[in-house]
């Protein structure tokens, strides 16, 4: 299906305020578990067709088994009154011990769509990740030998490094290494976040791809400290100075069909990010594809936006593109201040502002 939006705006499209896409898929998700997933799956239902479901449950999602039972529990708390058809896109979590029967039998189960190395304790729920890359070789190899895609959380884990850099330092010492070693294993280097990391996608041929939050397109490092210090914006990789901000946008509306949509919408608890060490997390889900419509309309481009969120993802990861559409209307509406999270709150982005794009059912 075509977006309403040809190359160029016409007055009449203006005037109906109105932009259909075909329903986008979201490649980079934390749906947590239980009651937390109960109450922030639906925002996620109404608005994608699919989501790559991260495996960093606590304790992880390492077997195909554990995945198929999370994926029947997201499911199964797919509330009764939502009509619309969601696909969980199931994960595993790498660790140092991941064995290649485990990667075959993920192959052939056919629901898990990727493997997720998180260098060990570099964000939330990776303290099982792996300590060092090289001792996962003969797993990458049966992986590529799979066409099993690896999702990378990009950041060295080395207390040494800058906070700021560890994205950059990672595609030195371990991206570059794994793509030259392993060139037929698909990669998507998540959640990108420095001008580094856009370069090094767009120079490197072949099975490289990359995903892009909203919060990286919206906000530069500012946000974290604008009159004091701003513990909802504070996400992992942590956000980055303005020259970086560009190169992802940039990157967002080229049209380069390595770069797509995953939201790595993350919620915590009021409780766990208002602390004195708070959890890296931002939560966007209630809002997704309207944060980005207001980036991609923000730097004229909104024509570009149906590839980004809905083609270019599935593509890459050979998954059919979605046959049915979402509407949007340019009406301004309120977020909460928080919304109900289990038994706890959590704050959602742009709490307490308004958004100007507004999805319909
Ligand atoms: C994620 C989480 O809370 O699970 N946090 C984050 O800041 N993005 C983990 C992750 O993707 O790094
Ligand atoms: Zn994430």
């Amino acid at each position: 299906m075509q977006s309403w939006l040809a190359v160029e705006i016409t007055s009449a499209d203006i005037i109906l305020n109105t932009l259909i896409l075909t329903r986008p898929d979201d490649l980079h998700l934390h749906l947590r578990d239980d009651e937390q997933m109960k109450a922030v799956l639906p925002d996620t239902v109404r608005r994608f067709a699919r989501a790559i479901v991260m495996p960093n449950l606590n304790p992880p999602v390492l077997t195909t088994e554990i995945a198929l039972k999370y994926s029947q529990r997201i499911l199964a708390a797919i509330p009764a009154n939502m009509r619309m058809h969601f696909e969980p896109l199931m994960t595993l979590y790498l660790t140092d011990n991941t064995e290649i029967a485990e990667i075959i039998k993920a192959k052939a189960s056919g629901i898990i769509h990727g493997i997720k190395f998180y260098p060990a304790r570099i964000t939330t729920f990776s303290d099982a990740g792996v300590t060092d890359i090289a001792k996962c070789s003969a797993v990458l190899e049966t992986m590529e030998q799979e066409n099993m895609p690896l999702l990378v959380h990009g950041e060295v884990n080395d207390l040494e490094v800058d906070v700021f850099d560890r994205e950059k330092i990672f595609i030195d010492r371990v991206l570059i290494p794994i793509t030259h070693r392993f060139p037929g294993l698909k990669i998507i280097f998540e959640h990108i976040t420095t001008k580094e990391a856009v370069e090094f996608i767009k120079d490197t041929p072949g099975n490289i791809g990359a995903t892009i939050t909203a919060h990286h397109l919206l906000l530069n490092r500012n946000a974290m400290f604008q009159g004091g210090i701003r513990p909802h914006f504070y996400c992992l990789p942590v956000l980055k100075r303005e020259t970086h901000h560009i190169a992802l946008i940039e990157a967002a509306i080229s049209g380069n069909p390595k770069f797509f949509l995953g939201t790595d919408s993350a919620p915590h608890s009021r409780d766990a990010k208002e602390s004195n060490c708070g959890c890296a997390g931002i939560y966007t889900s209630h809002a997704a594809i309207e944060l980005y419509a207001e980036v991609f309309e923000q730097a004229g481009a909104l024509e570009k936006l149906e590839a980004f969120a809905s083609y270019f993802g599935a593509d890459f990861y050979g998954l059919p593109r979605n046959k049915g559409s979402i509407t949007l209307i340019k009406e301004s509406w309120d977020v909460p201040m928080e919304l109900k999270f289990g038994r706890e709150a959590l704050v959602p982005f742009c709490a307490g502002r308004s958004i100007t794009w507004k999805i319909l059912d």
